[in-house]
């Protein structure tokens, strides 16, 4: 059996200043400030704790992480657009240390939400974390899509079909690709050592989604509000490790 220890422990370290960051912005997202603002204050809070941003460069994105509002499902580029009362957004962070990557997102809710989109930020953190707590070497990938794809469905929302989780170490997105929705004991078995995200975007609407000429924003095609979570995660001998847990206990709206 190979050694994965030492990858744990860098992946740890990613992850964490991942995490970090997104805690620190949980502090620093307000109605009135742009995304690019969030961009910035998260580039240098990277930079400044001795990583690097993944996604700027990344197959030509120009910015240093995502910020994905309202019926946007994800990759929304940050802009000098402003974020205000009642917005919800989603930031996917991913740093870089010593090579490893840490990939992880949260939503935020600026101001008063209505009860509906509170719901659907509730049932999107629940449907990743009831598929997080079921890891163990032996569980089959079809079995994550399966716990998110059954929760979320039972609640009236629907799973984005376009995009899914990845694996993750050395390289930002590496197989396996780890889908969202599936089958009981279908795919893929995890083995300790396996490292990959769980990221689920759920749609209030239908899950069908439309890119903007961008290049990189995906929205709603019914216009429908979106939500996601993202966790970078490593399968344990008897169980899983989250490399990506906030570490002020900020995991869910409301936080503060
Ligand atoms: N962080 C995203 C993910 O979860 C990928 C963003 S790629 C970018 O996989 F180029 F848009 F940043
Ligand atoms: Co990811
Ligand atoms: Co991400």
């Amino acid at each position: 059996m190979n050694n994965y220890l030492e990858k744990f422990e860098k992946m740890r370290v990613a992850g964490n200043l991942a995490a970090r960051t997104l805690d620190m912005l949980t502090e620093n997202i307000k109605p009135g400030i742009t995304t690019d603002y969030v961009d910035k204050l998260g580039y240098e809070f990277i930079r400044d704790h001795g990583g690097y941003s993944a996604p700027l460069y990344y197959r030509g994105f120009k910015k240093s992480l995502c910020t994905s509002l309202n019926h946007v499902v994800c990759h929304g580029i940050p802009s000098d657009g402003v974020l205000s009362e009642g917005d919800t957004i989603n930031v996917d962070v991913t740093a870089v240390v010593d090579e490893h990557y840490g990939d992880t997102s949260r939503m935020f809710c600026l101001g008063e939400t209505s009860v509906k989109v509170n719901n659907l930020i509730d049932a999107t953190y629940e449907s990743m974390m009831k598929s997080i707590k079921i890891l163990k070497p032996g569980l089959k990938l079809g079995d994550i899509g399966y716990e998110i794809q059954s929760f979320i469905e039972k609640k009236g929302f629907s799973v984005v079909r376009d995009f899914c989780g990845h694996g993750i170490s050395t390289t930002f997105h590496e197989p396996p690709n780890v889908l969202h929705y599936g089958r009981k004991d279908s795919g893929m078995e995890l083995k300790p050592g396996m490292t990959f995200t769980i990221e689920p975007m759920i749609n209030a609407g239908k899950w069908d989604i439309k890119m903007l000429n961008d290049g990189w924003t995906a929205v709603t095609k019914d216009k429908s509000l979106s939500a996601q979570f993202e966790h970078t995660l490593g399968i344990t001998e008897n169980g899983y490790e989250i490399f990506t847990e906030s570490v002020k206990g900020y995991a869910k709206p409301p936080y503060l």
